[in-house]
């Protein structure tokens, strides 16, 4: 299954810089653009991903704008997402191993390429730890559950 992976200006070169490494990686990669630096709406971006994280048709997504935050917002409005905004390791690391974050939130103008491939990296081979972990995303999704009756 592809990474999906989307941004808006504010991301558009660190998305480019992160497609390079991600398919030297080995990766099969899903670009639902923006495809230039000319201004765009993030939401627009933002949805493009969350919504096929959350139809299941791909399993992780990565999402950039300028600060992380706009598309932190839209993403975590889709059943079933849980994206997480990460600025440095040791958050990369916890992304996946406490939340099992399926989305991966990175700030343009906040990290530099080769501090957002570390963190890709990191999120990328960490693994979900379960357990109690578990019983956390399952109140979530009751939460979600019950907002949606
Ligand atoms: C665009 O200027 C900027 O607002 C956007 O990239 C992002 O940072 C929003 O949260």
């Amino acid at each position: 299954m592809p990474i999906a992976i989307a941004s808006d200006h504010g991301g558009f070169q660190l998305k480019e810089d992160l497609k390079e490494f991600l398919l030297k990686r080995g990766e099969d990669l899903l670009d639902l653009g923006t495809n230039t630096d000319s201004m765009v709406d993030y939401p627009e971006y933002g949805r493009k991903v969350a919504e096929k994280v959350s139809r299941g048709e791909v399993e992780k997504g990565i999402l950039i704008c300028g600060t992380g935050i706009g598309m932190s917002i839209v993403a975590n409005k889709f059943p079933g997402i849980r994206a997480a905004l990460v600025t440095n390791e040791f958050m990369a690391r916890m992304a996946k191993e406490h939340n099992d974050a399926n989305i991966l939130v990175l700030g343009g103008r906040v990290t530099d390429n080769e501090n957002s491939r570390r963190l890709v990296e990191i999120w990328l081979s960490t693994k979900f730890a379960g357990e109690r972990h578990q019983r956390r995303l399952e109140m979530i999704k009751e939460i979600e559950r019950k907002l949606g009756e």
